[in-house]
């Protein structure tokens, strides 16, 4: 036990490094305040999108009629031994097209799994990529993609507009419907030494074209789609809790919020119902246009750090915090006015019931659709000795890189992470 003298110096360290980092957050926010008008002019592309049934294999007759000769499909072992990759392969290889495929992909894809795909598509002299998957494949293709065009690694790829060069171009078939990464700016990538999941962002990220295709969603096992279904849950909540406002980004969100509702606990019950299955698929989609635009918030600031400390799969993480944040968030007025309208496009309520109680329903309305589908209620993985790890880098990224409603303090996310735990 340290003397009276060296706990008050111990003490008096601590609080300076407090207010330090308690600066560096209000930094951060002055500087998010600059990037909004950027974020109105910033063109961001959309993919060609097919939609239904079969769309995985449209899209591969599209690419063909492209003249691309050469296509490297970049996915995972677990889908190849599904048999989910081989239609495709064989509808590009019939077609002409040379075909490679890079199944080394594993969930959150760390630097060297990148690395290795990115030789694979030198070694293949790929002129097109192909990534089919859930979003660490669609993830890792992108970063791959930016690697081969700008001769840059992973590290140096992160963050804002770092990619300068054209890419290859990038179709995206989704296996999963959560990560929205087919229409995203965003891409994932693990730094295995830091324990961080650290963010890529630029619109060339954006692929040429997807597939929004049920038929390869079927096999995904109910406690994937429960996880990812409400990864795309999280992004559309928190795009439209978010201080960015965009007029399509409101459309988006609310659809896919609705969508989700209606269709996760069906798709979770009976993984062969295509519809609830296809539902999906757009609303996550939709989910991806609104937080390409409008953000997310404080649940993936907290959910990266816990993925990249424990591998807590994103989705699960996601989905346990949510509700937590949205407790927080309820204080906020404008949060509170926009959970209120999300209960009422929920149908949990009327417009004209005061806006508190129509706020709690839509966040009890969470919780339960989390019991519905299996997600459980506390996050078993965070160790409360690792807490104020998590609350500082958290505060970090949400502060630096999201436009959050309501400014938590560090203080605040640590008695939010305890309660998730308790
Ligand atoms: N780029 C973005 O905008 C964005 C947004 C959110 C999350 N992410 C990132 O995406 C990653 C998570 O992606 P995810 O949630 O889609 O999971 P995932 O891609 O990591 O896949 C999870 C597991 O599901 C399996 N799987 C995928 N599709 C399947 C299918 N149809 N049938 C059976 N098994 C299947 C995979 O093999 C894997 O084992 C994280 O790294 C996260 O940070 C990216
Ligand atoms: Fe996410």
């Amino acid at each position: 036990m340290p003397d009276p003298e060296a706990r008050a110096s111990l003490a008096a360290s601590r609080q300076g490094s407090s207010m330090l980092f308690g600066l560096r957050l209000f930094a951060y926010r002055l500087l998010k305040l600059l990037q909004w008008p950027t974020s109105r002019v910033v063109p961001i592309p959309r993919p060609t999108t097919f939609v239904g049934a079969g769309a995985a294999l449209r899209l591969c007759d599209s690419i063909a009629q492209f003249g691309l000769k050469r296509v490297l499909i970049v996915t995972d072992a677990m889908l190849v031994k599904l048999g989910i990759v081989e239609p495709m392969r064989a509808a590009l290889a019939a077609r002409g097209v040379e075909v490679g495929v890079h199944d080394g992909i594993t969930p959150d894809p760390t630097y060297d799994v990148l690395q290795r795909g990115c030789d694979a598509a030198k070694a293949h002299r790929a002129d097109a990529l192909l990534a089919i998957g859930g979003g660490s494949v669609i993830d890792a293709a992108k970063i791959i993609d930016a690697m081969v065009v700008s001769g840059k690694s992973p590290a140096k790829l992160v963050g804002m507009l770092k990619v300068g060069r054209p890419m290859l171009p990038l179709f995206a078939v989704p296996t999963t419907a959560g990560t929205g990464s087919e229409v995203t700016v965003a891409a994932v990538a693990t730094d295995p030494v830091r324990h961080l999941k650290n963010i890529v962002i630029d619109p060339r990220l954006v692929p040429a074209a997807a597939a929004l295709d049920p038929e390869v969603t079927r096999a995904m096992p109910p406690g994937i789609t429960a996880a990812t279904g409400l990864d795309a849950l999280t992004h559309a909540v928190e795009s439209y809790v978010n201080r960015w406002p965009h007029a399509d980004t409101a459309f988006h969100a609310v659809s896919a919020v609705r969508m989700i509702f209606a269709n996760l606990p069906r798709a979770c019950a009976d993984g062969n119902d295509l519809e609830a299955r296809q539902a999906m698929l757009l609303a996550s989609f939709y989910a991806g246009l609104a937080f390409t635009k409008a953000y997310v918030g404080y649940v993936h600031a907290f959910s990266h750090k816990v993925g990249g400390m424990y591998g807590v799969p994103h989705g699960l993480g996601n989905a346990i915090l949510l509700p937590y944040v949205l407790d927080y968030l309820e204080d906020a007025p404008l949060a509170r006015r926009r959970l209120a309208e999300l209960a009422v496009a929920i149908g949990a309520g009327a417009a004209d019931e005061p806006q508190s109680a129509l706020a709690q329903r839509f966040v009890d309305r969470v919780r339960q659709l989390n019991r519905t589908v299996g997600i459980p209620d506390k996050l078993a993985a965070l160790k409360s000795a690792d807490i104020p790890e998590v609350a500082r880098a958290a505060m970090v990224e949400a502060h630096r890189d999201y436009p959050v409603p309501r400014n938590m303090s560090l203080g605040e996310a640590e008695a939010l992470l305890r309660r998730c735990i308790a």
